[in-house]
């Protein structure tokens, strides 16, 4: 499946060959921790990086042990790229290719973070059980329901291992997948990817969306254990190997750009249910300013409105549930298109939107439920088209001498 030169290589060589190159000391203040209870990308770092690229890989492969021997490579290798150091050594045999591709030699570790993630068809493969896992699938890694409106695109859907490689700068986050891939040898097969950003303004306030709202307002406080315990992270109500892990669902959502760009300024904000510039809701000043999904202005029309995506959004409609948005803008050129709503345009359009990321401790009463109702009736849904799919089951971190997803693979 992979060379032996790929699996042993690793850490251990990696700072000697660094060093050896004379680049730069790594800024440690930089560089996330990888072995730790929880793993990283998800409630760590408190500001998320401002870059993502995402990785999803379908296995090529029908043995268990091959399987277990990618997670192995790939949390030690982690630990190596998190701390911003080369995956394998870097040999100097001008009869070989180099091991590291090397474009992040000398780079600031970037506050990396690489978070691993199974989806359904880690468990079961058109119908079959490839690794003897199907029985240990959770019942939270539910199929995600068709939803009005979806025109998912099959290579930008599912895959059995996502890779989600935050940063803030992109060419570690790159780098960093594409020596997960390679030293995984063939036991891996890319699936599909999609790299994004997300800008926060200098002063620590909310990043935009390219709808130009801020986007993250109401989400549960990373630095609250409480408020992730209550709403991330799976508790003793998940199987023993999901503990302390979470479900992410990711959507990518192609938004009409330029027919958005069309629409007045009141009705952008009716749309969302918050002003533009402040990010209050509606009617109020302050950004943080609860929702009151109550008020009426003097026609007794609810000022946010009935379709408003904040409001079919809000815990106080979906249960009391939240989730943790973790998104990404993405740009990925341009090309011709029919929008789906009037004025019907058909015309070169920017390929762009939201990478959407949420993390919940269970998808169903997340994820699935909010979006059951969103889909339906959201005003935004004018706007946005979902094209790209997935769910993941993201286990916990491991501890040193351990490795990712290990409990599910050698519970007994
Ligand atoms: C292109 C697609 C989307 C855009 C541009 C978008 C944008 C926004 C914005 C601007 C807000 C208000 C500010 C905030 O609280 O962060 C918001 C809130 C929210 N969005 Fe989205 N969103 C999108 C898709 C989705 C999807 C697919 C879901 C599915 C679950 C979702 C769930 C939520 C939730 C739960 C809130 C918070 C509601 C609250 O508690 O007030 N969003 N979104």
């Amino acid at each position: 499946m992979t060379s032996r030169r790929g699996f042993l290589g690793g850490a251990g060589a990696a700072a000697g060959a660094i060093a050896a190159l004379g680049a730069p000391a790594v800024a440690q203040a930089d560089a996330e921790p990888f072995f730790a209870r929880h793993q990283g990308g998800i409630a760590t770092p408190q500001t998320q990086q401002t870059q993502v690229y995402f990785a999803v890989f379908d296995l090529a492969t029908d043995r268990r042990d091959d399987v277990i021997g990618v997670m192995r490579a790939w949390t030690t290798a982690s630990a190596v790229l998190q701390a911003g150091l080369p995956v394998d050594r870097l040999d100097h045999d001008l009869a070989l290719p180099p091991a590291d591709s090397g474009e992040a030699i000398g780079l600031n570790p970037a506050r990396l973070t690489l978070t691993f993630g199974f989806g359904p068809e880690l468990f079961t493969y058109q119908g079959k059980d490839r690794y003897g896992l199907a029985a240990r699938r959770p019942e939270a890694l539910a199929d995600l329901p068709f939803f009005p409106g979806d025109q998912l695109q099959a290579d930008k859907t599912g895959g059995s291992i996502m890779v989600q490689a935050c940063a803030d700068d992109p060419q570690v986050a790159f780098h960093a997948v594409r020596q997960l891939a390679r030293i995984a040898g063939g036991a891996v097969s890319l699936k599909w990817t999609q790299t994004g950003y997300c800008s926060p303004p200098a002063n620590g306030a909310t990043p935009r969306n390219l709808m130009g709202f801020k986007d993250g307002t109401m989400n549960p406080r990373v630095a609250d254990p409480k408020a992730m315990t209550a709403s991330v992270w799976v508790g003793p109500e998940g199987p023993a190997w999901m503990q302390g892990g979470s479900y992410m669902v990711a959507r990518r959502i192609r938004i009409a750009l330029q027919h958005w760009d069309q629409i007045k300024l009141g009705f952008q904000e009716q749309v969302f249910g918050r002003h533009k510039y402040s990010g209050a809701p509606l009617g109020q000043k302050d950004e943080f300013a609860p929702l009151d999904l109550d008020a009426a202005d003097a026609d007794g029309n609810p000022v946010i409105p009935a379709n408003a995506h904040v409001r079919l959004g809000a815990p106080a409609v979906n249960g009391g549930v939240e989730i943790l948005r973790r998104s990404y803008s993405y740009s990925d050129g341009a090309n011709f298109t029919a929008e789906r709503w009037p004025p019907w345009r058909q015309a070169m359009e920017y390929d762009a939107g939201l990478l959407f990321i949420c993390y919940q401790k269970d998808p169903r009463a997340g994820f699935i439920r909010i979006f059951n109702g969103m889909s339906r009736i959201d005003a935004l849904n004018q706007f946005t088209t979902h094209v790209g799919s997935g769910i993941f089951a993201c286990p916990p971190g491991a501890a040193k001498g351990s490795y990712i997803g290990q409990a599910l693979f050698e519970e007994s």
